[in-house]
């Protein structure tokens, strides 16, 4: 599996990570419910899917709102620790967190794990006894703007934590911002057998009503069925590859 996180003949350094996000989603298309409460419509053969290609990247990113309501680790289980070592990497990869607001518990279960380093790409905004409790808890990155750039931020992640591989786990607000600036490079994506309707329950592009910029053009490059699950694996297609 580690081939697909691989570009395939490219000689130049890139100027950031390659990033993979992780999705699933129910036949009709919805990645939660309306009330985005967590919800369990995948199987166990799924979340083994998402701990592997959490294994394999050097960072996992997450949104704020799919930290919170899910309330994850972000950690990986021993065997694929030992796999990890085995390769010569660390036993998980580093945390990365983004959140325009800045408003994050530090109480949530993430911050219980010492797995391995945790970081946070927010604003300076962020209010101070926020700033003060994270920082036992993650190294920040404040920028001066309202909002995080995400291409800045892969760059420092490429630059500064030498991260190659970036494994993104959405939320839909996530992904579709990281969609809109050319910044996913694949998609897996677990199609469940279910289907929720309603039309305020977010789709893998989360709520918004605006078409995206461009459409994006995806090619299959694999696919596998488990059971009632299939696993779909899409390489997105750049118009300019790695234009930021
Ligand atoms: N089916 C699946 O595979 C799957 C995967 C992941 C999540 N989910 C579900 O998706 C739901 C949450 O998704 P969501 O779309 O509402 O939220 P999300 O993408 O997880 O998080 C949105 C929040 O993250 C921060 N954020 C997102 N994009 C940003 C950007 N470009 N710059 C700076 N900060 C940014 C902001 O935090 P602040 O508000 O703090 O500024 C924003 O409010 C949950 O119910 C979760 O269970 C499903």
């Amino acid at each position: 599996m580690s081939r697909q996180l691989r570009r395939k003949g490219s000689s130049r350094i890139p100027s950031r990570p390659f990033v993979v996000a992780t999705f699933a989603m129910t036949v009709d298309g919805k990645t939660t419910t309306r009330n985005f409460t967590p919800v369990d419509f995948t199987s166990r053969e799924d979340k083994l899917h998402l701990f592997r290609q959490r294994a394999l990247a050097d960072a996992v990113l997450i949104g704020h709102t799919s930290l919170k309501r899910d309330n994850v680790r972000l950690g990986i289980p021993p065997e694929l620790q030992k796999a990890r070592r085995k390769r010569g990497q660390t036993p998980a990869p580093i945390r990365v967190i983004v959140s325009d607001k800045g408003k994050i518990g530090n109480r949530l279960n993430i911050f219980q794990s010492d797995i391995s380093p945790i970081l946070i790409f927010s604003a300076r905004r962020m209010p101070r006894k926020y700033r003060q409790a994270l920082r036992e808890k993650a190294t920040l990155h404040l920028t001066r703007a309202q909002h995080v750039d995400l291409a800045a931020m892969l760059r420092t992640l490429r630059d500064k934590y030498k991260v190659r591989t970036v494994a993104c786990e959405g939320g839909p607000t996530l992904f579709r911002a990281l969609l809109e600036r050319g910044l996913v490079d694949q998609l897996n994506l677990t199609i469940a057998p279910y289907m929720f309707g309603g039309a305020n329950a977010p789709t893998l592009t989360g709520l918004s009503k605006q078409f995206l910029p461009a459409s994006v053009h995806c090619s299959l490059i694999d696919i596998r069925v488990v059971g009632d699950e299939c696993f779909l694996t899409y390489r997105i297609k750049h118009k300019r590859r790695h234009s930021n």
